[in-house]
């Protein structure tokens, strides 16, 4: 089968423009093509490290799909940036051999925006939608029929001489990725076969990202340089990846070019990352969640106010990893620091307040 990626609309040519408002405070901005970051994607399912769970689940529906000779069912990715949902698409893709498009829900704001993908996908080829909760309600709501029936339903004419024409299409899959699947719709949810959570990479599956990437680099690190970048980049691969290119520029600038442990650290210590991995930004959000607000808890609109940064950056990019290691919980008053935020920060914690016993009411009533 013909295998071609097409980014954008497939009708116009050029790459699509995400409208994003450009003020800092509003919202997650898209990320420029990094070709070298293309380099580093996994291209089939066996390079891919980690998320067992999700890469078993995925190679049974391909196998499935092949022995059928239909069509992938739809599936949606969710998860924080940077752990692979763009790349499982791009694996299903050439795994399968077949047509990839590539959009954005950002940039599909009408219906007509969706609709050269619609007509144009050929049998058995994936659509993908990046960041599917910014689309539209009503384009959401145009893709219903496709998902489920491969049809669209366009209005013609107003009023009372408006009438409805169905128009089939070939058979295709959606796969969608989500940074909040919080904010998807019930009913957009419920028409993906499939819901894949990515999870936070442990030590040992960076580890093994790093010593392979490193090698498509062309870099020397030993095993416990590995370990110990591994153990410094918020459990994420895109992260790591970012971390290897810079220890790895480090090494060749103040050294030999080999990576030992001793380089990775000096190279991180120079970035401003600590040992547990965390950057300038988190420390300001644990910092000012502590000393402004008193460990908390608060909104996450105060904390993004006080700390001059959107508040997607914090949901998204910042909070998901603070949260997965408890530095930070969330309670139905907002976000709250635990112990191990003050440790961190070298601060010691508040003593929680005890209950005021009976005793005391009544003393301060007599008193
Ligand atoms: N399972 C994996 N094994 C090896 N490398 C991986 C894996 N997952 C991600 N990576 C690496 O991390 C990079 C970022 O991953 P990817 O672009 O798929 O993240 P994403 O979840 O789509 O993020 P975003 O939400 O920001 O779009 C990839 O280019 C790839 O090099
Ligand atoms: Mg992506």
């Amino acid at each position: 089968m013909r295998e071609r990626i097409i980014k954008g609309n497939p009708d116009d040519g050029p790459e699509p423009v995400e409208p994003e408002a450009t003020e800092g405070l509003s919202s997650r901005q898209p990320r420029p093509h990094d070709p070298v970051e293309d380099k580093l994607r996994p291209q089939r399912l066996a390079e891919v490290v980690g998320q067992r769970a999700v890469a078993e689940r995925l190679s049974i529906a391909l196998l499935a799909a092949r022995m059928r000779g239909e069509p992938l069912p739809h599936i949606l990715f969710d998860g924080p940036p940077g752990l692979g949902k763009t790349t499982f698409a791009t694996v299903l893709h050439n795994e399968l051999g077949v047509e990839l498009s590539i959009t954005s829900g950002a940039a599909l704001d009408k219906k007509m925006d969706v609709m050269p993908y619609l007509t144009n996908a050929a049998e058995g080829s994936i659509l993908f939608i990046d960041e599917i909760h910014r689309l539209p309600r009503a384009v959401e709501e145009f893709i219903y029929p496709v998902m489920e029936d491969f049809r669209v339903d366009v209005v013609l004419g107003e009023g009372m001489s408006a009438r409805t024409i169905n128009l089939p299409l070939k058979k295709f899959t959606i796969i969608g990725a989500t940074t909040r699947s919080g904010m998807l719709s019930g009913p957009l949810r419920e028409r993906f076969h499939m819901h894949e959570h990515l999870e936070f990479y442990d030590r040992e599956d960076l580890a093994t990202i790093i010593t392979v990437n490193a090698e498509k680099l062309r870099t020397k690190i030993s095993l416990e340089a590995a370990w110990e970048l591994a153990g410094r980049c918020r459990g994420t691969p895109r992260i790591a990846n970012a971390r290897l290119r810079w220890v790895r520029d480090f090494a060749l600038a103040r050294a030999d070019g080999v990576v030992t442990p001793s380089i990775a650290r000096d190279a991180l210590d120079m970035q401003e990352i600590d040992a547990e991995g965390l950057d300038k930004q988190d420390r300001r959000y644990l910092d000012t969640l502590i000393r402004v607000f008193h460990g908390g808890p608060t909104g996450v609109e105060a904390l993004a106010a006080t700390m001059n940064v959107a508040v997607d950056t914090l949901r998204d990019e910042v909070e998901p990893y603070l949260l997965r290691r408890e530095f930070v919980v969330r309670t139905p008053r907002g976000r709250q620091a635990c112990a191990l935020a003050y440790r961190h920060l070298g601060l010691s914690e508040p003593e929680p307040e005890l209950p005021i016993s009976i005793v005391d009411i009544q003393r301060r009533l007599f008193d």
